[in-house]
This record gives C-alpha cells, structure tokens and sequence, in this order.
C-alpha cells in the first residue's frame, strides 16, 4: 500500500507481515518462548494512564532535546538492530537518511548488515548526524579493542555495551525457518547459518558474545572507550543503581522480549527505578525501550523520568519503504508526542515529571 495510507507504526508491522520473506518476519518479530514480555512491553503502556492539567497555553509544543549529548528534534532514538538489509537493500543506510530531517540519533548494532563506515557516511558529513554505536562484546577481547577503536576514529562518542544477551534466547519462530546461508554482519563476522536447533537468526549469529563479561569489565571497556557509555538490558533497579554508581549511563530494556520471556516489561523497571533509586535520574540518563509504539508512550516514559526512549522493530519495519518510510514514521511519531503532550498540558520536554501519569 502506498505509503500515505500508513497511519501508525502498527500499519507498517502489518504491510511488513505480508509483504517481507518468511525467514524476516521471522527474525524480526520473534521473542523468546511465549513470548509474553514482548507482547506485555506494549500492553502495559495500556495500563498506565495520564492526569492531564488544563487551561494551559500549549499553542506552541516543542518536542526537541538532547540526548547523551547530542541535540534531537524528538526524545526518540532508534533501537540498534540486526541485520536491516532483509527488509531493504540499503537497509541501515535508508534508516540513517530517513533519520537525518528530524535529528533522529540511531543507534547501530555490531550485527548491522553495512559496516559501520557505509552507514555514517550515507549521511553528508556536515549534518553532523547523531549515532550510537553498539557493542557485543567479543569473547576476542582484541576484536573487540581493534572495533571501538575503528568506531571512536569515524566521530561516534557513544557506545552501548549490550549486557542482556550473554545467551540468545530460544525464539522458536526464527529458528523454525531456515536461514539463509549468504547472510553476513561486516562488523562482527557473524554468519548465519543452520543447525539442528533449527535456523534462528539470533542464536547462531551471536555465539561471539562474551558470556562470561561482568560488571568489573567495565574498566576495560572505558579504557577503551573515552566517550560516553550506556548499559543496554538493565532489567532491575538494584543494577541501574549500580551502573549509576560507575557513572555509567543505562537503557533499560528486556531486548523487545528476545531474550528471557517473563522478564518485567520495560515500563515496570522505570517505574522501579522511580520508586527504589529516584536520585539516580539526576546522576545518568535513563533511557527504556520495549514496546514503545505511540507518542503517549513516549510522554509517559518521559514523565517517570527517562530522557529519551528507544524504538526497535517499529524503524526495521518503516525501513520497507526505505529512507521515506523512516521519515514517515519520525513524523507520525513526533506528531502523535506533540498533541499528547498539548492534551497532557507540557510544551517542552523538560516540563514532563512523574504527577502527570
Ligand atoms: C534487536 N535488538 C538488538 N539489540 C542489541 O543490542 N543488538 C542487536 O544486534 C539487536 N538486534 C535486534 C534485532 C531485531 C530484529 C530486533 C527486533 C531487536 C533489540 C533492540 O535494540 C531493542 O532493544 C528492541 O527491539 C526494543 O523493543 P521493540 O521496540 O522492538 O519492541
């Protein structure tokens, strides 16, 4: 369908559904098990409601901000993942131009299927465009030291260390269609392949990841790392706490449920973190994501705290349609934040605090 009837980030899941390979639908929606935190990630922004204030002057609503540093017309980012070029071939390099309108940071993962050159460089040099890089860390050590070194020598100044995903988790969907051999991530060397587990994407692309990585490494990585960290996958406050202690920045996110089914729904942990360690808010950036597919979800992240929320499949499956569809869903999604934030009675993202949900 053309791409003015796509309304919502869930229009862009549906067409995707019908319209992408078997084996993409497959890696991009699966989850672990059941599937219940992916699905409950969404679903508890359902639960939470808003007590808008009133008679207000919101005739003007500005959505701009800074994230880690970096100014951005909205307080969103793209998730970093997998592999985009499934879906699109320009894949990460159509989503870094879609992103560049509206100052979008976008994050990159170590199994992007560009490296990480090709995809800052879709971007002319002078926009001075916002990315994240992020990072698995290799059970090589060295691999790892040469990558962030390469990473820091293009600009990028933020790095976030994936802490969830010491073991993939068992996403049945994925790994009951096969994968397809060819597919390769540049950056991290990563093939997929099949076994007789089946074909899942995720698990046989990820069996470079370093389980045996801890908190005490983190002296390693800010050796190697002078710029700014996140912790990505942080699922309880007593280990925001403790990332908040190091001076470590956290996204809390349970992996869009890819990871351990059951593990609370992103939105619960910011709440947790509001309850148990509030003066962590003043010392680090929290960021979440998880399910995040309106702009009221956004506001309300934002409400309890976080500076900016992470959006994964929702930008895999706007990438469809290549850079327009990326624009598109930037601007539904800035729109659908501007006129909840004009109902809930905030015109500028630092007026957003925990009274209004
Ligand atoms: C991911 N995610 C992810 N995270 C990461 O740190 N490194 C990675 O390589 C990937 N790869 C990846 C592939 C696909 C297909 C998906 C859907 C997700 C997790 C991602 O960064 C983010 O945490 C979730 O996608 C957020 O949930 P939503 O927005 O998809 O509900």
């Amino acid at each position: 369908p053309p791409l003015e009837t796509i309304m919502n980030s869930q229009d862009f899941e549906d067409v995707a559904q019908r319209t992408v390979t078997k084996k993409t639908w497959a890696f991009y929606s699966s989850a672990d098990t059941d599937c219940l935190t992916r699905d409950r990630n969404r679903e508890f922004f359902g639960r939470m409601w808003f007590r808008p204030r009133l008679l207000r002057d919101v005739k003007r609503v500005d959505t701009s901000t800074t994230i880690l540093g970096h100014a951005a017309g909205a307080p969103f980012f793209v998730s970093p993942a997998a592999m985009a070029k499934l879906v699109h071939p320009d894949g990460e390099r159509a989503m870094a131009r879609g992103c560049v309108p509206n100052r979008i940071p976008q994050g990159i993962s170590s199994n992007a299927s560009f490296p990480i050159e090709e995809i800052v460089s879709a971007v002319p040099k002078d926009k001075n465009h916002p990315f994240f890089f992020q990072l698995y860390v290799n059970k090589d050590r060295s691999k790892s030291e040469a990558l962030l070194k390469h990473v820091r020598a293009l600009g990028v100044d933020v790095c976030f260390a994936t802490i969830d995903a010491p073991q993939a988790g068992k996403r049945e969907a994925d790994e009951r269609v096969k994968a397809d051999e060819g597919v390769a991530a540049p950056m991290s060397g990563a093939k997929a392949s099949n076994d007789k587990k089946g074909g899942g994407m995720g698990r046989l692309m990820g069996g470079y990841i370093d389980p045996s990585f801890v908190w005490a490494d983190m002296t390693w990585l800010r050796r190697h790392w002078p710029g700014k960290i996140v912790v990505k996958g942080v699922q309880s406050w007593q280990d925001a706490k403790m990332s908040a202690d190091l001076g470590i920045h956290v996204l809390l996110s349970n992996h869009g449920g890819r990871n351990l089914d059951t593990s609370p729904p992103a939105i619960m942990t910011l709440l947790e973190c509001q309850m148990n360690c509030p003066e962590i808010f003043s010392q680090i950036e929290v960021l979440v994501d998880g399910g995040i597919r309106r702009g009221s979800d956004i506001l309300k992240c934002l409400c309890l705290g976080a500076t900016a929320v992470g959006l994964g499949r929702p930008f895999l499956y706007a990438t469809n349609y290549g850079q327009e569809g990326v624009e598109h869903l930037v601007e539904i999604l800035k729109s659908e934040l501007e006129t909840a934030m004009a109902l809930v009675g905030v015109t500028s993202i630092d007026q957003c605090q925990p009274g209004l949900v």
